[in-house]
């Protein structure tokens, strides 16, 4: 390796986490990844072992630095991106979680979230925090973990718990124990936050009955959050420079940073953004108001964001419990063997649907198998279901704004599959722009601690060394691509009709 530095980005996502080295061009020149493991304790119930995630990116660091032969020192700053909403409960002085980390996808607590649904709190949690009250976001995982671990709730008020997200896990780990924080991102996503005040907010805690002793400090995605200590980097304390939400650090990554531009990232989810600039507004129409990462606390924004529960997970679905799929790499081979013939659906309601239906109870359904249907055929659907899933939330951005897409960029592990890409031009009617690095929000996140530690001088240095991926353009004829969607929304009613 060269004799330069770089900046470390931690990327911890749901069933994955990496942790890469950029150099000063924004390339990529060190990537270790391991899994994490999930636990479905109950049906809808997804949980994660807070222990695992710290280890695991404690373990990835070393082997990227050993890969690599980096010494720590030329570490030049950490940014740390995660899977959102995602929450750990754990004891302030023994640093143990009372509780396995509640996932996002996670069902266990809709009946509290039914609660909050009643138009009285729904209406006022959505003018505050931008969000659609579902069991999705943080508030109601941190209210039943309080309720339900004997004791919590009356620790949780006398000072002893501390809840984060996992940016907020990892950095407290990192740094021992010192810094409890997290930034306007992931703090926009618990249901707890107002983000016109950019603020916790008081009712919302009372109603929620949430100490706010147990909330991290909130920062710009680009701070200077703290040092590494007592960590595998031989004593050398490594400034900690950006957390940042993976979809809004994604967004940053693809430098889509003026209003009206939008990116989709699929990963075990499908997140779709457009940022709105500095304006604030609520969609109608079941979109979400989000921030944005900056670099200072009078740049922070606000994004629509279309959150898709089920994507990369309902190509894994195929492959681990219909094991009609030995190899997710060849999903896109074997779609496109199936010569798109049919009008099967898969509506991959496995954690409910997100936007814009916002059904929480909706259960996955395929539509239209007949008995010459053939896994081929099935893997296309379940591929394509992505594709819908996307243009159903474009349509609504679309509408809400006025604002009409030129061309969608794309990045996340699933953007790999060539077959969803043309899928999703033939359906939008719009060239696709593939990232030339899948991992955009891994960059992201590095961009904003390359820029916190003056790494890199500003965006525009930034923008100069971007590089262009491959465009996918549209084939379908106009009548086809009504077709197949008119399909789709006539599946989506119908799987929403059929509850338990
Ligand atoms: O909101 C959940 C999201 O942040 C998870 O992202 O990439 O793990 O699907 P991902």
């Amino acid at each position: 390796m060269k004799n330069e530095q770089y900046i470390m980005a931690i990327d911890e996502g749901t069933t994955s986490a990496r942790v890469m080295l950029f150099d000063q061009q924004g390339a990529p020149v060190g990537k270790a990844q391991r899994k994490i493991n999930q636990s479905y304790p109950h049906p809808g119930w997804v949980e994660q072992d807070p222990i695992e995630i710290w280890n695991t990116a404690e373990t990835l660091v070393s082997e990227v630095l050993f890969q690599t032969e980096t010494p720590p020192y030329k570490v030049r700053s950490i940014g740390i991106t995660n899977q959102r909403e995602t929450t750990i409960v754990w004891d302030r002085l023994t640093g143990k979680p009372i509780y396995p980390a509640i996932v996002w996808q996670s069902k266990q607590t809709a009946e509290i979230a039914k609660h909050w649904q009643q138009p009285e709190f729904a209406n006022l949690i959505q003018q505050k925090t931008g969000l659609l009250v579902d069991a999705y976001f943080s508030a109601t995982k941190i209210q039943w973990i309080l309720q339900q671990v004997p004791g919590a709730q009356s620790r949780a008020e006398q000072g002893e718990l501390l809840f984060g997200t996992i940016d907020t896990w990892l950095l407290w780990k990192l740094t021992n124990g010192q810094v409890h924080a997290t930034d306007y991102t992931n703090a926009s996503r618990t249901m707890l936050y107002n983000i016109q005040q950019k603020a916790w907010d008081p009712e919302l805690l009372d109603l929620f009955q949430i100490p706010a002793a147990m909330l991290p400090k909130v920062y710009p995605s680009g701070h200077l959050y703290g040092y590494t200590q007592d960590f595998t980097l031989m004593g050398v304390q490594i400034p900690i420079a950006a957390l940042a939400g993976d979809q809004q650090a994604s967004l940053f990554g693809q430098l889509a940073l003026q209003p009206g531009m939008a990116k989709n990232t699929y990963g075990t989810g499908a997140f779709i953004m457009m940022n709105l600039g500095k304006q604030w507004r609520l969609s109608n129409h079941g979109l979400l108001t989000t921030l944005t990462c900056s670099l200072d606390d009078d740049e922070v924004g606000y994004a629509f964001e279309g959150s898709i529960f089920s994507a990369g997970s309902a190509i894994e679905w195929l492959h681990r419990q219909l094991k009609i799929l030995t190899d997710p790499a060849k999903s896109a081979e074997i779609a496109a063997a199936s010569h798109k013939s049919t009008d099967l659906y898969l509506v991959p309601a496995f954690n409910g649907l997100g936007a814009p239906y916002w059904d929480q109870r909706a259960q996955a359904s395929f539509l239209g198998l007949t008995a010459h249907t053939n896994h081929s055929q099935m893997v296309a659907a379940t591929i394509e279901s992505l594709a819908f899933q996307t243009r159903a939330v474009l349509d609504t951005m679309a509408q809400e704004t006025g604002l009409t897409l030129q061309s969608l960029v794309v990045d996340g592990g699933v953007s790999q599959n060539d077959y969803l890409l043309q899928f999703q031009a033939d359906l939008l009617g719009k060239p696709i722009k593939r990232a030339p690095l899948s991992e955009t929000t891994a960059l992201g996140t590095a961009y904003l601690a390359g820029l916190t530690v003056g790494y890199w001088r500003d965006l525009a240095a930034l923008r100069s060394q971007q590089p262009a991926g491959k465009v996918f353009t549209p084939q379908m004829t106009v009548a086809d691509r009504e077709h197949r969607y008119a399909g789709w929304q006539a599946a989506v009613t119908a799987t929403q009709k059929f509850k338990d």
